[in-house]
Order: C-alpha cells, then structure tokens, then sequence
C-alpha cells in the first residue's frame, strides 16, 4: 500500500510537470498549435490529401473576408478546441503568418479574442458547403 501510495505521489508530480502551465500553456501559439492542431495539420500546414486541407493554400482566400473571418474561427476544430477565445485568436494569426505570409496580404488585421469570441458562439452546422461558397469549387478540390 505504502509503494502504491508513492507511486500515485511519484506520478502526481510528473504529470504536474508535463501538464504544468510552464509547459501547456505557455502563452506560445506555436505551442498551442503543436498540441492541439498539428496532429491533423501537420508542422507545415500541409495536411493530408483527401482529407485535412492544405492551410497554405486557403488561409490567403478566406482571410480577406469577413465571412471568411467567421468560417476560419468556426470551422470545428478551431470552434471546439480547448482554448480560450484569446488563445484560438493567438493560434490563428500565428498560423496566417505562418502559412499564409505575404499571401495574406498586406491588409491582413490580426484576429482579437473579442472577435473570435463573437464569430464562435454561432455554430457553423454545414462546414463543406460553406467552405465551398468562400473558396469556389475548383479551389476546393486542389486545396484538398
Ligand atoms: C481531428 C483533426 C483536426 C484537428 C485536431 C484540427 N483540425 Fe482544423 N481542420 C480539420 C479538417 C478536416 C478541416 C476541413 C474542414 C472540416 O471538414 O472541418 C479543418 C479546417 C480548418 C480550418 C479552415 C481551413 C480550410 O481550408 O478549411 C482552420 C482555420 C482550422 N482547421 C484550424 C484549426 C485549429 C486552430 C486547430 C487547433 C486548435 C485545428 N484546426 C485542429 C481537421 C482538424
């Protein structure tokens, strides 16, 4: 009992230092990217053909509107990720500099967690068939 007990104690602190806010959330977007985005985004933005869209190829069409705006923080896995409306706001224009650079123009506004905020209590329910009016079909099928 009393070895289990320091193992439970033991493993306590080592989760503590995985999961401790120096290392999960350390107020860097790249971090937050690498833990809740990449697995299916890859480190380069790149995804996998057929099924997770090249970022660097639609973040420049879809940051230019606000419609556009709106879908990049209500597409789900921006809407219904762990993060604050401050931290989404940080990841995504952290990932716009980072895949979309020059191509975002040079208009481009960062994202605010008010803004955010407003765009991700609407849910976005038909994903495909808005992400296909913002891009156009023949830019859909080449981003995917
Ligand atoms: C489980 C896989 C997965 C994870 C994790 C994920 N995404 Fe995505 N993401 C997708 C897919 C698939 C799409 C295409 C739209 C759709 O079907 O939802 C997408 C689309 C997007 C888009 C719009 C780009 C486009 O071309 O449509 C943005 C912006 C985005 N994701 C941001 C994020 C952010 C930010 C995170 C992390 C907080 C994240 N995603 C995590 C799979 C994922």
């Amino acid at each position: 009992m009393k070895r289990a007990a320091a193992a439970r104690a033991a493993l306590a602190v080592v989760a503590v230092a995985v999961a401790g806010p120096g290392v999960a959330r350390a107020g860097s977007a790249h971090v937050d990217y690498m833990l809740e985005c990449q697995g299916c985004h890859l480190a380069d933005g790149s995804g996998s053909p057929g099924a997770v869209p090249d970022l660097r190829a639609s973040l420049p069409t879809l940051v230019r509107t606000a419609e556009g705006r709106g879908y990049l923080v209500r597409v789900p896995g921006s809407a219904s990720s762990p993060l604050s409306d401050a931290e989404l706001a940080a990841v995504l224009n952290w990932m716009v500099a980072s895949f979309a650079g020059d191509a975002a123009g040079p208009g481009f506004e960062p994202f605010s967690a008010a803004e955010v905020a407003s765009y991700r209590r609407v849910p976005l329910l038909r994903v495909e068939a808005l992400r296909t009016r913002l891009l156009g079909a023949a830019e859909v099928e080449d981003v995917y």
